[in-house]
C-alpha cells in the first residue's frame, strides 16, 4: 500500500476536499455541520489547509481559520480506508495537524481550537495530538434573522427588524395576546408542528378595532415575536409613484417578494380597500383591485404574514374579507384593566408611583384607550412642573412623590374618550358580525 503524504493545499484539491466533506458529514446527519461546506473551502482558498493525499487521492484534510489571535479548525477528517490501518491513520492525523499548526504559527496565534459534536470519536485523535478537552462549556448559536444579502431588498421597501422584546411589552390583553400565539405565532414560527396537527400557516390577518387600541402594537410584536423582518407598506406615499397607487402597490409587492421572512403590515385599509361600487367607479377602485391581486399572489409563498389594520372594518370592500383572502379577522378592543394598569405604570414617573392608587387610576380609565391614558398621565405631569415653577418649589434633588392620585384624576376629567359609546356599540357589532376566528 502507498504511503500517505502530507501536503498543503492546491486549488486542485477543491474536489477532493468536498468529496471528503461529503464522506465527514453525510447528508443524512441529523444536524448540521457547524461549519458548512462553504466556510470550508473559503478557508481553504485562504492557504489555511494541508490535505493528507495517497494514490494522488486526498483522503484527509485539516483547514483551519485564523482570527484576532487564536485559530480554529473549521474541518478535520481524514478517510476511514486510511485509518482501518490505525498506524496509518494516526501517522495521517499527527502529519495533518503538525503541518497546519506549522502553516498558522507565523500568523502569531496563542490558540487553536475546535468544536467537536458530543458523542463522536474526532477528538480522540486531537487528544493524542496535545489538544487538551475542556469542560464545563456550552455552545450557544443564533441565526440572525436577515441574512447579508436581503439588506439591500429590506432597505428598498422600507423594512426593519424590530427590537425583540416588543411582545412582552404588550401589557395585559391576555386573551388577544393567547389568541395571536395560538393562531399566528405558533404556526409560522413551527411549520413542521403545525404541519403535524393539519394546521395550514396563516398568510394573512385583519386587525380591526377603534382608534389607539393597539392595532399597530400587536402588528409589530408579532413580528418582533417571529424574529422577521417588518415592513410598513405606506398607500398614500405611492401615489407619487409613475402609475399611481395602484402601480407602486404592484413594484412594493413585487420587491417584498423577494425577501425570504416579512411581517408586511397596511395600515388604515380601509382607505384603499372600501366598498367598491358606484358610477361613475371612485377613483380608488382600481387601487383596491390591486391589492385583491396582490393579497392573492402573497398567498402563494410561505415565510410571509400580512397584517391589515382598519378601525372601519364595515366600510371594507365584501370580497377583501371572504374566507381564502384573510385567513382571520381580528377584533382589538379596549385595554383591559391590567393593560390600563401597565400603560398607567408606564407614564406615572418611578419615584411617584408609590404614592399613587392605582387601583383608582384604573377603574376611572375604563373606556380608554392606550393613547388617552398616556395623555392623561402626560398632561397630569405637565400641569404638576407648572405649577411647582409658580410656586417656586422646585428642587428635583429631593426625589419626592409629585404628583398625586388626585392630579391624576384631574387629568383624566380634562381628557375626552377617544372611544365614544357609539363606537364602542359599533365595535361590538362588528366583532359579532364581521370577526372570524
Ligand atoms: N397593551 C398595551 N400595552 C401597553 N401599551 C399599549 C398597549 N396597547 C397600545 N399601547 C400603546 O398605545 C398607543 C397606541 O397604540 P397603537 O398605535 O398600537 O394603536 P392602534 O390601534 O394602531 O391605533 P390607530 O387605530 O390609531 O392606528 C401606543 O403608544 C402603544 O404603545
Ligand atoms: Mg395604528
Amino acid at each position: 500500500m502507498t504511503r500517505t503524504r502530507i501536503r498543503d493545499f492546491h486549488d486542485d484539491d477543491l474536489d477532493g476536499i468536498i468529496r471528503l466533506f461529503e464522506a465527514a458529514v453525510p447528508e443524512s446527519a441529523d444536524t448540521p455541520p457547524l461549519y458548512p461546506l462553504s466556510e470550508v473551502l473559503a478557508a481553504c482558498q485562504r492557504n489555511q489547509a494541508v490535505v493528507a493525499v495517497r494514490d494522488e487521492e486526498i483522503v484527509g484534510a485539516a483547514v483551519g481559520r485564523a482570527a484576532h489571535g487564536q485559530g480554529v479548525l473549521v474541518f478535520f477528517h481524514v478517510l476511514d480506508e486510511v485509518r482501518v490501518d490505525p498506524e496509518q491513520g494516526t501517522r495521517a492525523e499527527a502529519g495533518l495537524l503538525d503541518a497546519l499548526e506549522r502553516r498558522l504559527m507565523p500568523l502569531g496565534l496563542g490558540k487553536l481550537s475546535m468544536l467537536i459534536p458530543a458523542g463522536t470519536s474526532a477528538c480522540d485523535g486531537l487528544v493524542a495530538n496535545g489538544f487538551e478537552t475542556r469542560s464545563g462549556l456550552k455552545y450557544v448559536e443564533r441565526h440572525l434573522p436577515v441574512q447579508r444579502r436581503e439588506l439591500d431588498r429590506l432597505k428598498a421597501v422600507g423594512g426593519r427588524i424590530l427590537p425583540r422584546h416588543l411582545w412582552d411589552g404588550v401589557s395585559g390583553m391576555q386573551e388577544e395576546k393567547d389568541m395571536l400565539e395560538d393562531r399566528l405565532v405558533v404556526p409560522l414560527a413551527e411549520p413542521d408542528l403545525a404541519d403535524h396537527f393539519g394546521v395550514v400557516p396563516p398568510r394573512a390577518v385583519m386587525l380591526f378595532g377603534p382608534p389607539g387600541t393597539g392595532k399597530t402594537t400587536f402588528a409589530k410584536a408579532v413580528a418582533s415575536r417571529l424574529d422577521w423582518p417588518f415592513v410598513e407598506v405606506f398607500p398614500s406615499r405611492l401615489s407619487g409613484e409613475p402609475g399611481g397607487v395602484a402601480a407602486g402597490l404592484r413594484t412594493t409587492f413585487e420587491q417584498i417578494n423577494e425577501l425570504e421572512h416579512a411581517v408586511v403590515f397596511i395600515d388604515e385599509v380601509e382607505e384603499i380597500a372600501s366598498k367598491r361600487g358606484g358610477e361613475p367607479p371612485s377613483p380608488t377602485q382600481g387601487v383596491t383591485n390591486e391589492l385583491l391581486k396582490q393579497v392573492a399572489e402573497f398567498r402563494d409563498r410561505e415565510g410571509r404574514l400580512l397584517v391589515c389594520a382598519t378601525n372601519f372594518v364595515r366600510a371594507l370592500d365584501a370580497a377583501f374579507l371572504r374566507h381564502g383572502r384573510f385567513d382571520y379577522v381580528i377584533p382589538i378592543g379596549l385595554p383591559d384593566a391590567t393593560a390600563r394598569e401597565a400603560i398607567w405604570s408606564r407614564y406615572i414617573p418611578e419615584h411617584t408611583i408609590a404614592g399613587v392608587d392605582l387601583e383608582v387610576l384604573v377603574h376611572a380609565s375604563d373606556g380608554l384607550t392606550p393613547a388617552d391614558i398616556e395623555y392623561a398621565a402626560r398632561r397630569a405631569s405637565q400641569e404638576a412642573l407648572a405649577s411647582s415653577l409658580r410656586q417656586q418649589q422646585v428642587d428635583i434633588s429631593s426625589r419626592t412623590e409629585v404628583l398625586s392620585t388626585d392630579d391624576y384624576l384631574e387629568a383624566l376629567r380634562a381628557t375626552r374618550a377617544t372611544v365614544s359609546e357609539e363606537t364602542a356599540r359599533e365595535f361590538s357589532e362588528d366583532v359579532d358580525s364581521i370577526a372570524r376566528l
